[in-house]
């Protein structure tokens, strides 16, 4: 049974304007929403039935986007940074209008989109909780039988009567997520909420989210970590620039992805202006390299890192994963930088010996030095690692990922 049709979605946005970046904005347009009024953020689709594009840049974020849901079904949705995800779950979940297109939706719908979406500010953890249930249509009586799972799972007992203003994007995500995952909702959208928590909490969240799709409803979940799509999802939607340029069983979409990404290595990523750089209002990369920029396994390896930093913090931490074709992490590193002028650089190296011959990416993610995240990047620069002998990535390859320099001895 379809419990989700998407029928050639098309989403235009003017180039800019990117999401308003505020709870208070955000809330607005969610007050709005519930309100059943037009988002006053979102004037495009209006000027474009105008057609007074007057010199502006407009972009398709979503082109063209047709796809089914069965019930049951957990959908993984993978693509890079800017491919549409979010937008097409904030469709999904009608938080945004599309420019043209059909959307049909059996069953209630409960979402976690990005931070700052779904709480009202000023509420308490305790509040947000029977507002959400409410809007998702439940009485008092549900959301009371829920409660205490809810604030069991989140973590959050001891501030649940603290307005969520002051929580920290973690324990906001936390507590949203809860709602989201316990309300009983037969569709549960989530968009990259593995980026935000720790390792603990987002094996709980997958296990949750496993357990939702085993009681018979559908799951929609847009993630970077492409090993948790293979083990949660049963099918997989790969976008690529606003279009859906893959649909199949997760395992081939994130095989599809790899492939794709394999074949366009890119050991430099250089903006020479922040209006064109790939970020959002707190952060934006200037430049990302690796070198040298033909790499043999004997080589130490050495990335670059620059952004332009627009929030008040003088501090940020930068961590990035390495990740193999499969879409394995095969390591990850951080480190805290000071931004001198609103730029940060830093650099680092990896060892010599290390790495196998093979192609890797890197997923950069950039938090603020209390650990709050602005921003996650994914696959934003790869490179390729020869081996000297052989010249070649592909042939008689020893396997793994890593190839240490051992030591070996006779007897
Ligand atoms: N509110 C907005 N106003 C203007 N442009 C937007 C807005 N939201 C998204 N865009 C643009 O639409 C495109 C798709 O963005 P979207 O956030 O859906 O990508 P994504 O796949 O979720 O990326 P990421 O992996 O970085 O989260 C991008 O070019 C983005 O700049
Ligand atoms: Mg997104």
């Amino acid at each position: 049974m379809h419990v989700l049709k998407v029928e050639n979605i098309y989403k235009q946005y003017e180039l800019g304007q990117v999401s308003t970046g505020t709870m208070a904005h955000d809330f607005n347009r969610w007050l709005h929403k519930i309100r059943g009024k037009e988002d006053p953020y979102h004037k495009i689709t209006e000027r474009n039935t105008r057609d007074e594009k007057g010199g502006s840049k407009f972009v398709w974020a979503l082109d063209d986007i047709s796809f089914d849901v069965h019930q049951g079904d957990v959908v993984g949705i993978i693509g890079r940074n800017g491919a549409g995800k979010s937008t097409l779950l904030k469709i999904l979940s009608k938080v945004t209008s599309p420019t043209k297109g059909n959307i049909k939706i059996k069953g209630r719908i409960a979402s976690l989109l990005e931070v700052g979406t779904g709480f009202h500010p000023d509420l308490s953890g305790r509040e947000n909780i029977f507002l959400n249930g409410a809007i998702l249509g439940m009485t008092k009586k549900e959301i009371h039988a829920k409660f205490d799972e809810i604030v069991a799972f989140s973590g959050v007992d001891k501030y649940i009567d603290t307005p969520v203003k002051r929580y920290s994007s973690g324990m906001y995500v936390r507590l949203a997520f809860s709602v989201a995952a316990h309300l009983e909702p037969e569709i549960l959208i989530v968009d990259e909420v593995l980026a935000v928590g720790d390792a603990e909490f987002q094996r709980k969240c997958l296990g949750k989210m496993k357990e939702v799709s085993q009681q018979g409803r559908t799951v929609i979940f847009v993630s970077h970590n492409l090993v948790a799509v293979k083990s949660l999802c049963t099918k997989g939607i790969v976008m690529d620039q606003g279009k859906l340029v893959f649909s199949g069983s997760a395992d081939e979409a994130v095989e599809s992805y790899m492939n794709a990404n394999a074949s366009k290595v890119k050991p430099s990523t250089v903006f020479s202006s922040p209006d064109d750089a790939i970020g959002n209002e707190f952060i934006k990369i200037k430049s990302i390299t690796v070198q040298p920029e033909k790499l043999f396994i004997t080589d130490a390896i050495q990335l670059d890192f620059s952004f332009w930093n627009f929030t008040d913090e003088l501090k940020f931490n930068v961590s990035f994963d390495v990740i193999d074709v499969f879409g394995e992490v095969v390591f990850g590193s951080g480190n805290e930088f000071s931004s001198i002028n609103n730029v940060g650089s830093a650099s680092c190296l990896i060892p010599s010996n290390l790495m196998n011959d093979g192609i890797y990416s890197i997923h950069v993610y950039v938090h603020t030095a209390g650990m709050r995240k602005l921003y996650d990047f994914m696959d934003i620069v790869s490179f390729e690692v020869f081996d000297k002998e052989r010249n070649h990535a592909y042939y008689g390859k020893i396997n793994g990922a890593v190839r240490p320099k051992l030591t070996w001895k006779e007897g």
